[in-house]
């Protein structure tokens, strides 16, 4: 009786206790990147424009705060930045999860969902039953996406295959089918099939094994992006997830197999930070808007372990998308969506600075966007620390020699919650000045750090968790004297 009555009175004061941290309020809460309110997400899904709404749908756990009972949750906005929690929209039944998929308005009833005229929308998703099978399900909305209907014949395209999923659809208005490009994920290969009515599926080509198959591969993405500086030319981008980060190939799709072009000499990455994956591109957006891609800001090697409650993980900025030609390969540019300006708050310019040490700033804070422009010293290592106090900081920096852009999140705040986070603290890739220049643009977010370099050539997301009001920001250099110009820095509102 003594016993039932203390879980009763701690099970209360539990209660108390999140009720009085209001949501979106919580340490670590990003303020201008979606998360839900509570509980569990990982991928994006279904990423759609339909009438001036753009949906987000996600993969989400309605029971917990770690991966569990897959169900697509449902998000709306009209810009890409405020979102409007909507009802879960798939749920997890009969022991089949709904796995990562796409969403399509479809327009011309192929589908034959539609009724009395109302165009349906479908998605697409893997039916998984743990440990037994993968296959391909669809689901309809007649009101916008709020509700949804399950096929009543799924799954429509099944290979009895374990690891078979992550369709991703989009009408190919040149063929006039529904292309589909899915994983074998322990082939390393992305699979395409086309179909006239979302129903009846027919396999097209394979693409892979190549590039990096050092994990397996999920959620492929293929869209259409534009070429830098050549109005009207477009290539496709076809994207996939290893595990832990993600890759890209850029060429040519005729609506039957995917030509990559670029060198798979050298591994090409949408994200070279830790927290970037199963990024998925929009569908059917208006012509006005770019091609526009969203990613799962968090990592698989310490995904459930990360220190924030009473939710788990957050989605990146909305990016958009389009490629240029550097040393022979087609390079993705990507930039935050214009939209997210209107949360800027007043604009400070700070003062050029030549350091040839440490000099800290006299703005502080850990929701912000900053602009700036380096010019390293040739022998130096240089750049700039956030969330610093004292020894506690995270690092942004460039080694000249090396001509190597690093970030390092080893000495920010609680990195042992996790064994492999503990482990992966530092990233790095070779990036050449221009004009003698590093051109920054960064993104801090409470918790989610997300650099944009050389007008986002390469673009690099972690994850930080520091100690609360750790927020002053300091530019160093070490070895030579290093200048920062340009320095553009603007708090953020918030968006929730
Ligand atoms: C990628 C992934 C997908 C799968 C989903 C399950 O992060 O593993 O392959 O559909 O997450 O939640």
């Amino acid at each position: 009786m003594y016993f039932k009555k203390m879980i009763l009175i701690s099970l209360c004061l539990a209660n108390v206790a999140m009720a009085q941290t209001k949501l979106y309020t919580e340490q670590f809460r990003p303020q201008f990147h979606f998360s839900p309110a509570t509980n569990w997400c990982n991928d994006p899904n279904g990423l759609v424009y339909n009438n001036g709404t753009y949906h987000l749908f996600y993969q989400h756990n309605p029971f917990g705060n770690v991966w569990g009972h897959m169900t697509w949750a449902h998000a709306t906005s009209k810009d890409l930045i405020h979102w409007k929690h909507q009802p879960i929209a798939i749920p997890e039944e009969n022991g089949v999860m709904i796995f990562s998929g796409t969403c399509v308005v479809d327009k011309n009833n192929t589908s034959g969902f539609g009724k009395d005229g109302t165009i349906p929308m479908v998605a697409v998703y893997t039916g998984h039953i743990e440990n037994v099978n993968q296959s391909q399900c669809i689901a309809y909305s007649l009101d916008d996406g709020i509700t949804w209907t399950k096929y009543a014949n799924n799954p429509v395209l099944d290979i009895h295959k374990k690891d078979f999923r992550d369709p991703k659809i989009f009408w190919h208005a040149q063929k006039k089918y529904w292309v589909m490009a899915l994983v074998l994920s322990v082939e390393h290969m992305v699979q395409f099939y086309s179909s006239p009515n979302l129903k009846d599926w027919k396999h097209l080509s394979n693409f892979g094994p190549v590039g990096d198959t050092s994990g397996v591969w999920e959620c492929p993405d293929l869209t259409q992006v534009p070429v830098e500086g050549i109005p009207g030319k477009k290539k496709w981008l076809l994207q996939t997830s290893q595990n832990a980060s993600m890759q890209y190939f850029v060429g040519e799709f005729d609506g039957v197999s995917f030509k990559n072009e670029n060198k798979t000499t050298a591994i090409l990455r949408p994200d070279y930070g830790p927290d970037y994956y199963a990024a998925i591109a929009y569908n059917q957006l208006p012509a006005t808007v770019l091609p526009t891609a969203i990613g799962w800001v968090n990592n698989w090697n310490y995904a459930n372990d990360i220190p924030t409650t009473p939710w788990k993980s957050a989605m990146s900025l909305p990016r958009n998308l389009s490629v240029k030609k550097i040393n022979n390969n087609w390079i993705l540019m990507q930039k935050p969506v214009p939209a997210v300006n209107a949360l800027r708050k007043q604009l400070i310019t700070l003062s050029t600075e030549v350091v040839a040490a440490n000099k800290l700033l006299p703005v502080k804070s850990t929701q912000f966007e900053m602009e700036l422009s380096i010019e390293p010293a040739s022998t130096s290592i240089c750049g700039i620390k956030l969330a610093k106090a004292g020894d506690d900081y995270f690092e942004i920096g460039y080694d000249a020699a090396k001509q190597l852009f690093y970030v390092d999140r080893s000495k920010t705040g609680n990195i042992s919650f996790n064994e492999n986070f503990k482990k992966l603290t530092r990233f790095e890739k070779s990036i050449a000045l221009k004009n003698k220049k590093l051109q920054l643009h960064i993104y801090f977010d409470n918790s989610i750090v997300e650099i944009f370099v050389n007008d986002g050539e390469a673009v690099f997301t972690a994850q930080i968790f520091p100690e609360e009001n750790n927020s002053a920001i300091e530019l160093f250099s070490t070895g030579g004297k290093s200048q920062f110009s340009g320095i553009n820095f603007r708090e953020m509102k918030s968006a929730w």
